[in-house]
């Protein structure tokens, strides 16, 4: 009777241990995906005024239109029918980080849009994977079907550099090699980077910026969206952001301001980045300072 009830005891304690490490991951999920991987920057639909809208967080946002494909960011949300209720870990984890969709479905086989910021969620260290894919089987099932993409070229993306070299937790004492992480995993340099003839220059050009969004490039920012050009965010004290002080970097992060007092438009996510620690947004302003 005894050893029934201690055994009892040992099992309870180790389920209740087991639901602990499951909540924990799900919320580092929840944190990077809704702040710095912005998942919702695109795949969340916003109202005419460009606000998100959030009770439909995740069920399909922003459409791309490029010379070479239009896609539209779909529902990722775990609806059966219309988001990704029906894919297994497995299939999402491919579609993260090979940019391949599953082999069933509408468009089985078939690669991701260049926009799915794939290359940048290569440097993803395998527990950060594993939490944002669980977080997203938590999220409210929202029925919502976006149109088909069309694609004109084959996908080019080009590598970044230290996504494809990777990262270990190992590395993470060192705050600026933890802001090395942070950003690629934002894809903060695939806007902040130079851009030309379709691609992006992650040697030469990186953090240099100049790279243009419009209207014509992304629908469903809002009826009064004109666009905006993402600037240089290098450490240069003239072109970049040499001369601004930490708190200034990180009101422009966190609270969308400039250091001459303007508001920041999107697709700068500042919205998402609001939700980052001290810690991390330190360490991308840590990383950020020793670009040239
Ligand atoms: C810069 C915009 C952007 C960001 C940021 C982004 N996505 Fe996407 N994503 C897209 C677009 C656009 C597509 C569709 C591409 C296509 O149709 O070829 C897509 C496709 C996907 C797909 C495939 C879904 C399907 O039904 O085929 C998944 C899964 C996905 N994204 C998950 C994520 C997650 C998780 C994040 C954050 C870690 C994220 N995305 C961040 C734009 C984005
Ligand atoms: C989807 C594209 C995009 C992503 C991702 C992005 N930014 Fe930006 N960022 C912009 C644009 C565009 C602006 C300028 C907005 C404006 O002028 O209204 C901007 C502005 C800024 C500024 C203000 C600089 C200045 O001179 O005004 C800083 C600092 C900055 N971003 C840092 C970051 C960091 C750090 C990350 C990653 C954590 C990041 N951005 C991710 C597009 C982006």
């Amino acid at each position: 009777m005894m050893r029934t009830i201690v055994l009892a005891f040992a099992l309870l304690l180790l389920a209740g241990e087991h639901r602990a490490g499951a909540e924990s991951t799900v919320s580092r999920g929840a944190y990077l995906v809704n702040t710095i991987l912005a998942c919702g920057n695109c795949h969340t639909p916003r109202d005419a005024d460009g606000g998100l809208i959030r009770d439909r967080a995740l069920s399909g946002g922003l459409t791309i239109t490029t010379p070479t494909f239009t896609a539209t960011a779909p529902n990722i949300t775990p609806d059966r029918e219309t988001g990704l209720g029906d894919w297994s870990e497995a299939e999402i984890r491919r579609a993260l980080i090979e940019g391949i969709r599953p082999d069933h479905g509408g468009l089985p086989g078939v690669p991701l849009a260049a926009v799915m910021p794939i290359g940048f969620y290569k440097a993803l260290l395998p527990d950060d994977l594993a939490a944002i894919i669980a977080y997203l089987r938590t999220v409210k099932p929202v029925r919502n079907k976006v149109a088909e993409p069309v694609y004109r070229a084959p996908v080019h993306r080009a590598p970044y550099p230290d996504a494809e070299a990777g990262f270990t937790k190992a590395d993470f004492s060192d705050p600026v090699r933890r802001g090395q992480y942070l950003v690629p995993i934002g894809h903060c340099m695939e806007c902040h980077s130079t851009f030309s003839a379709g691609s992006s220059d992650y040697r030469g050009g990186l953090g240099r910026g100049g790279r243009p969004f419009g209207p014509a490039l992304i629908q469903g920012l809002g009826s009064e969206w004109r666009g905006a050009v993402a600037p240089n965010i290098t450490s240069d004290p003239a072109a970049g952001i040499g001369r601004w002080s930490d708190t200034e970097i990180d009101h422009a992060i966190r609270q969308g301001i400039a250091r001459d007092g303007r508001r920041l438009n999107p697709p700068m996510a500042f919205v998402f980045y609001a939700g980052l620690t001290d810690a991390d947004v330190g360490d991308i302003i840590a990383y950020l300072r020793t670009l040239k």
